[in-house]
């Protein structure tokens, strides 16, 4: 049976669409097969040209019923459902239905606020820090108001995927042959961490980005042990 991952929240502009697509880019480049799948009705589906992953369209009630139907017959599969946002009712739905769930948030403090909340309401939720500044300076602010604010649930936060203009590409209806490389390691990086939520193997790949994923770790272990710094942990 295929693992399902919603992405929601409900907030708009957080990443939900850009994360979900980079997750099933990563599981791809990673060798694990996925599907990402469109649930919002404002979103035009995009082909699955030059993805490492197919694209499923499930703006209906009964598309998303069947797809996920669908989903759960097929072994060895993440199903990624990008849940839309700003839809209480949809979230729940979508929560209940999902193995674990990821709440991309931004850095300002209204982002963080809502995560709190919704981290409270959906206890396999984790909070994703989306679009992180590059700058150093800002960087270290932005990781310092987490670990402030959000300290209570230091181990439901993965690290933070970074702000990258290359992102949009695979937004974009058909994506070019060759993704950035700084855009497939955040990938690359994203699925391995998810992977690690979900127990299992990252497999191939597996080994390869380390200069980048010191990168990727901003904040200090004392000051927010993310959880996947520590032992595995549900
Ligand atoms: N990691 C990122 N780096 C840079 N821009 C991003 C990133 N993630 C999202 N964005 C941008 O932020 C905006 C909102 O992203 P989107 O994925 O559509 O959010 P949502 O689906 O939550 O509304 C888009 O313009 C998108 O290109
Ligand atoms: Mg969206």
């Amino acid at each position: 049976m295929a693992e399902i991952i919603c992405i929601i929240g409900n907030k708009g502009g957080t990443g939900k669409t850009t994360l979900s697509h980079m997750l099933c880019q990563g599981l791809g480049l990673l060798g694990h097969r996925s599907a990402c799948v469109l649930t919002d009705t404002s979103r035009e589906p995009l082909t699955p040209e030059g993805r490492r992953y197919i694209t499923a369209d499930a703006r209906t009630r009964e598309a998303l019923t069947k797809v996920v139907d669908k989903l759960r017959t097929l072994e060895n599969w993440v199903g990624v459902i990008d849940g839309g946002g700003n839809r209480t009712e949809m979230d729940r739905k979508l929560y209940a239905l999902s193995d674990i769930v990821l709440l991309p948030f931004r850095e300002s403090h209204e982002d963080i606020r809502t995560v709190l909340r919704d981290l409270e309401m959906f206890p396999r939720a984790y909070a994703v820090p989306s679009q992180w500044p590059a700058n150093a300076w800002q960087r270290e602010a932005a990781d310092r108001n987490v670990a402030q604010l959000m300290g209570a649930y230091r181990h439901r936060i993965l690290k933070p995927v970074g702000a990258l203009s290359s992102s949009k590409l695979l937004l974009q209806r058909q994506v070019p042959d060759q993704l950035p490389t700084p855009l497939a390691n955040a990938c690359r990086a994203l699925a391995r961490q998810v992977l690690h939520v979900l127990e299992i193997d990252a497999g191939e790949g597996g080994d390869f980005v380390e200069e980048d994923e010191d990168e990727a770790v901003h904040i200090p272990p004392a000051e927010m042990p993310l959880r996947l710094s520590q032992p595995a942990r549900r």
